[in-house]
């Protein structure tokens, strides 16, 4: 650290600076762009305390340069040897700093930040602040006390709540909790200073605080809710055991306890996934070529169709603070949709997860409108109709005679092929795909599906929407399906495949779950309906190749009706409320397998699996070598955001990436067989070899 003299006495360090005013000193973190606690700043971070006790300071404030305190600690630095000083240690030296150190909060205070800040005596926030320490989401546990002094402040169960959930929560509930102080309305820094003037503060470690006392129950319910949430992997479980030992172990030890548990980890196999899959995640808003400053500003949107999807849609708009016309071709079905986004609401409120006021703000910004007249004044229309080409194509037509000819449109097709879509158009340039996913004010995926003349501008504005609905955007080129239901199709026909030879869907499911999917593609078939599936197939028989394998069983299925849950009857029996393996299937099964001279053969769990792997890896091969996905990272991120991919495995390509390149040439083999005459090889290895390269460099 080197001295800076003016009158001030202001110490400067690259990433830290320590200005004395009066006898407090002012400690700025400056590490953009989010202030990671990376080892410049924990080093620094030393150093300004030193040089505050040398100065004899009577208190101590943290504050961050920029949009927040700290971000968290580096999440580059996570996966080699830590260097010292490592965070324990900047804590010890806050607390064994002679003056009262108070944390001052604004943007986010997040992972090592937080538990910086709970290492201080006292923290004050601004009402925007969200705090949090998710490192369970990332694979691990916090590992500098917060599993030890967050449940000093705010009690064991909702400690165990907020660090296996991996909450953020506001200023507000943070002091309500008894996480922080105060939540100041005016200047932060002025306030920390008038807080630290007052006697009424002084140096109180949080980790001397005894851990309230709770009721035993509470705190078993907590455990049990925390531990199905995280499905009861092992970091989660590790989580609860430390935030437990609080209460019960001599705070040295817990101490070391969580740092060696956290030590371990964070070099897990689930630690490297998730934190690939973080900057995945990142990188997949990053469109080579296209500048993100192109982005129009969006206040006004119109959706057409107020069926489940348009309703989705206008939810997520609405929730985002955006204003919404719903339209509908008459004034019964407009009514209709908005009733039913008035109904939802009103059934938030209820369960007290949408407070009134925010749910009359938002039915406020939202107006049903029939046709297509009113829409002169806004920047985006989504069309949200039904899927077939006729019917798009002429909306399109209509849409861009009545709106502005800055108004970008959007279409939200799943299949369709864009680039047709937009051929008669007079300004193609100003369409896009927005491909939301059921129900689309929840599904965190957005598929940004860019067409051969879509401009910069539209696409960058396309993707300034995603985010600013908190979704995660993946740009897609037009394909059949695009990225994810492309993929999808792979898998399931895989599995349709393995049920022909010799498997029985529950037994493919149950392989799935344990792969780590919240449910197997038959599951979920009869979850949405086996009707959609059957109609794109039907659709298709004309254009299908004769010689290519084809598996009969779900179109027998919804030819008896078995159309899924929906039903009472798909691939599973739901007749008694729950789901059962149906012998009436199984006899289905083995009688299409005797029509085709198949002699069902036996799999074992792990051989599911991995063919199911093998068909989703090839499937992305295919599609990136096609160029319809950016990036492979890209892949990892439409199937862990959009359909169920276990997060802990990074992703399908992330895990093929790692898989011994021999056996996984033996699944595509495999595959192939299988798959037979329609099999069409992706360059996995090309793919794989490439990220492999990326990850080492
Ligand atoms: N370590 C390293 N880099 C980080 C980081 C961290 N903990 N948090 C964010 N970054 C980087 C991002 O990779 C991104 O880098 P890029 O611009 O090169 O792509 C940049 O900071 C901005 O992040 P981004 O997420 O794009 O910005 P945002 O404004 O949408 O969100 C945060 C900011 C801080 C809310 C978000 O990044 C976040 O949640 N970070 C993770 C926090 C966390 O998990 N901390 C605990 C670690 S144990």
């Amino acid at each position: 650290m080197s001295l800076k003299s003016d009158s001030n006495a202001r110490v400067v360090d690259q990433k830290v600076t320590l200005e004395m005013q009066g006898s407090l000193a002012v400690i700025r973190i400056d590490n953009p762009p989010v202030n990671a606690g990376s080892i410049a700043v924990r080093a620094g971070l030393i150093d300004a305390l030193e040089q505050a006790a040398g100065y004899k300071a009577s208190g101590a404030i943290l504050i961050g340069e920029g949009r927040s305190f700290i971000a968290g600690s580096d999440l580059k630095e996570f996966g080699l040897p830590l260097t010292s000083p490592q965070l324990p240690d900047v804590i010890r030296a806050v607390e064994l700093s002679p003056f009262p150190v108070v944390a001052a909060l604004h943007g986010v205070a997040l992972g090592g930040g937080l538990e910086l800040a709970l290492g201080c005596d006292y923290r004050l926030a601004t009402p925007a602040a969200r705090v949090g320490l998710p490192e369970v989401s990332l694979g691990m546990v916090p590992g500098a006390g917060g599993t030890q002094r967050l449940p000093r402040l705010v009690g064991l169960s909702r400690a165990i709540t907020m660090i296996c959930g991996s909450q953020r929560i506001t200023a507000q509930e943070a002091l309500s909790a008894g996480l922080v102080d105060q939540v100041v309305q005016g200047d932060l820094l002025e306030a920390a200073i008038a807080f630290l003037s007052d006697a009424a503060h002084p140096k109180r470690l949080t980790i001397e605080l005894p851990v309230p006392d709770e009721n035993r129950e509470a705190v078993e319910s907590s455990e049990q809710v925390a531990g199905k949430r995280g499905r009861f992997r092992h970091n989660v479980l590790e989580a609860i055991r430390l935030v437990k030992a609080s209460a019960t172990q001599p705070a040295a030890n817990a101490l070391a306890d969580e740092r060696a548990t956290f030590q371990s980890l964070r070099v897990s196999p689930d630690a490297f996934a998730l934190r690939y899959l973080f900057f995945a995640e990142r990188k997949a808003g990053v469109i080579e070529g296209v500048d993100k400053s192109l982005a129009l500003p969006i206040s006004s949107v119109a959706v057409i169709g107020g069926g489940t999807m348009g309703q989705g849609i206008a939810k997520a708009l609405l929730a985002a603070g955006l204003d919404v016309q719903l339209v509908e071709r008459d004034s019964d079905a407009r009514d209709v949709a908005v009733q039913s986004i008035t109904s939802s609401y009103q059934g938030l409120v209820r369960k007290g997860r949408l407070k009134d006021s925010e749910a009359s703000r938002r039915l406020e910004r939202l107006r049903g409108e029939v046709g297509l007249d009113g829409l002169g004044s806004c920047e985006l229309v989504i069309e949200a109709v039904f899927e077939d080409m006729g019917v798009k194509k002429q909306l399109l037509k209509e849409l861009e005679a009545v709106v502005s000819d800055k108004t970008i449109l959007a279409t939200n097709t799943s299949y369709l092929d864009i680039n047709e879509m937009v051929a008669d158009l007079r300004r193609p340039a100003s369409v896009i795909g927005l491909h939301f996913f059921s129900p689309a004010d929840l599904m965190k995926l957005l598929e940004v599906v860019r067409t051969a003349s879509t401009s910069d501008t539209t696409l960058a504005t396309g993707m300034a929407l995603a985010r600013r609905l908190g979704k995660q955007a993946v740009v897609s080129e037009v394909a059949e399906g695009f990225i994810g239901n492309r993929i999808y199709a792979a898998y399931r026909g895989r599995a349709e495949l393995l049920i022909l030879d010799g498997a029985m869907p529950d037994q493919v499911d149950s392989a799935v779950r344990d792969f780590g999917f919240a449910m197997g593609p038959f599951e979920v078939s009869d979850m949405s309906g086996l009707d959609i599936a059957w109609a794109m197939r039907k659709r298709k028989a004309a254009s299908r190749d004769p010689a290519a394998r084809y598996v009969t069983i779900p179109d027998r299925l919804c030819e008896m009706g078995r159309l899924g849950r929906k039903t009472g009857k798909g691939w599973y029996d739901y007749s008694e409320g729950t789901q059962t393996p149906d012998p009436l299937v199984k006899a289905l099964i083995e009688e299409i397998r005797a029509d085709n001279r198949i002699v069902a053969q036996t799999y074992d769990t792990e051989t599911i699996q991995r063919q199911l792997m093998a068909a989703i890896v090839n499937e992305a091969a295919c599609l990136l070598e096609e160029g319809v996905a950016q990036r492979a990272s890209d892949v990892d991120v439409t199937l862990a955001n959009g359909y169920g991919f276990p997060r802990f495995r990074g992703g399908p390509l992330y895990w093929a990436s790692l898989e011994e390149s021999s056996r996984l040439e033996q699944d595509l083999k495999a595959l192939e067989a299988a798959v037979g005459h329609a099999y069409r090889a992706g360059p996995v290895e090309q793919v794989l070899g490439a990220m492999k390269t990326e990850a080492g460099s």
